[in-house]
């Protein structure tokens, strides 16, 4: 059963929820996304993303930002990138994920 199939594939990291502190982050807390909840909750804004030096270009911001994405799906939230890596890397590098973002054209039914 632990033979495995020589595919050595790279497991994705467990990304926890803290609500209380408004972030997702690894197990450890030490790379973490931040966000601010804005218009009566509706809308989570990603102000910071943090990925300590060590642990930079293996694709944790990614993890980080598709936690908290689903999680704004699931809730029906709309996202305001302020974060340079959510507005100028993950989303362009993530184009489906465009459809979750905060639009002024919702601006009217909020
Ligand atoms: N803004 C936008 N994109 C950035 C960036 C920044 N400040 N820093 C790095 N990137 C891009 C790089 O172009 C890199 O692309 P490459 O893979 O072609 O080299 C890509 O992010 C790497 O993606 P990923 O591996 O998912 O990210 P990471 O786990 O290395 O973490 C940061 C990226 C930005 C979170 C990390 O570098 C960090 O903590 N930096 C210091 C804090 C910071 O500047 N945060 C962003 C502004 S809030």
């Amino acid at each position: 059963m632990a033979t495995g199939s020589g595919g050595a594939t790279a497991e994705a990291p467990k990304i926890v929820w803290n609500e209380r502190d408004k972030r997702f982050e690894t197990e450890d807390k030490k790379a973490y996304i931040e966000y601010e909840l804005r218009n009566g909750g509706k809308v989570m804004d990603i102000t910071h993303t943090f990925v300590p030096s060590s642990k930079r270009g293996l694709g944790l911001a990614s993890h980080l930002s598709v936690a908290a994405f689903n999680h704004a799906q699931s809730n029906k939230l709309s996202v305001i990138p302020t974060c340079s890596y959510i507005s100028d890397t993950f989303v362009p590098r993530n184009p489906a994920w465009k459809s979750v973002l905060f639009s002024e054209d919702l601006k009217s039914s909020i």
